[in-house]
C-alpha cells in the first residue's frame, strides 16, 4: 500500500479528484494533505474526507528539514503537487527521487516557469494566439516546471476563447488524467 501526500495551496479540485479516485483502492491511499495556506479550500476537503492535514510555514519549509519527519510519520512514499506554488527545496527532492510529480496547466515547456500559474498561464496562452493548450504532468526538481515530462494532453483554443473558457477546458483534462497517471507511477 502506497501512502500519498498531496501538496496544495488552493481550492483543491484536483486533490478532491485524486482522493475520490483512490478511495477504496488497495494500491494507495491519500495519507496526508500539506498546505502553505491556513485557509486553503483543500484543507476543508481533507477534513471532510478524514485525511490528516499539515499547514507549513515558509521559514521552516526552506531552512529546516522538519517536514521530512512529518511525511515519515504518515509513511508517505509519493508526493503529488496539485496547485502548490512554492518551489520544492533540494532536501525534499533528494528525499523523494522521482517520487514527486506536479501538474501544470499548459503544454510545457511553453508557458511555464516562475509566475506562470493559475490565470496567468491562460492569459498568456490567449495573448500568444495559440491554437492549442493542455496539461503537463512532470517530475519535480529544484526548478519551476523543469523536471522530466511524464504525460501531456492537449485541447484546442479558438479565437472566441477567453482565459476563463480555456481554464475550464484545461481543468477538465486535469481531472480526467491526473489520478490515472499517478496510479500508473506508484
Ligand atoms: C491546477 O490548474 C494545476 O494545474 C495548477 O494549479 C491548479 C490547481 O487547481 N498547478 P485546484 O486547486 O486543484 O483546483
Amino acid at each position: 500500500m502506497h501512502h500519498i501526500a498531496i501538496f496544495a495551496s488552493g481550492t483543491g479540485s484536483n486533490a478532491r479528484k485524486i482522493i475520490e479516485y483512490f478511495r477504496g483502492s488497495r494500491a494507495a491511499r491519500i495519507a496526508l494533505v500539506v498546505s502553505n495556506k491556513q485557509d486553503a479550500g483543500v484543507l476543508d476537503i481533507a477534513r471532510a474526507n478524514g485525511i490528516p492535514a499539515l499547514v507549513i510555514h515558509r521559514n521552516a519549509f526552506y531552512s529546516t528539514e522538519d517536514l521530512l519527519r512529518g511525511l515519515a510519520s504518515h509513511a508517505v512514499d509519493f508526493i503529488v503537487l496539485a496547485g502548490f506554488l512554492w518551489l520544492i527545496p533540494p532536501y525534499l527532492v533528494r528525499a523523494f527521487p522521482r517520487r514527486i510529480v506536479n501538474i501544470h496547466p499548459a503544454l510545457l515547456p511553453k508557458f511555464g516557469g516562475k509566475g506562470m500559474y493559475g490565470m496567468h498561464v491562460h492569459e498568456a496562452v490567449k495573448a500568444a494566439g495559440e491554437a492549442q493548450t493542455g496539461i503537463t504532468i512532470h517530475y519535480v526538481n529544484e526548478h519551476y516546471d523543469a523536471g522530466d515530462i511524464i504525460f501531456q494532453a492537449a485541447c484546442p483554443v479558438g479565437p472566441e476563447d477567453t482565459p476563463g473558457s480555456i481554464a475550464a477546458r484545461v481543468q477538465q483534462l486535469e481531472h480526467r488524467h491526473f489520478p490515472e497517471i499517478i496510479a500508473r507511477l506508484l
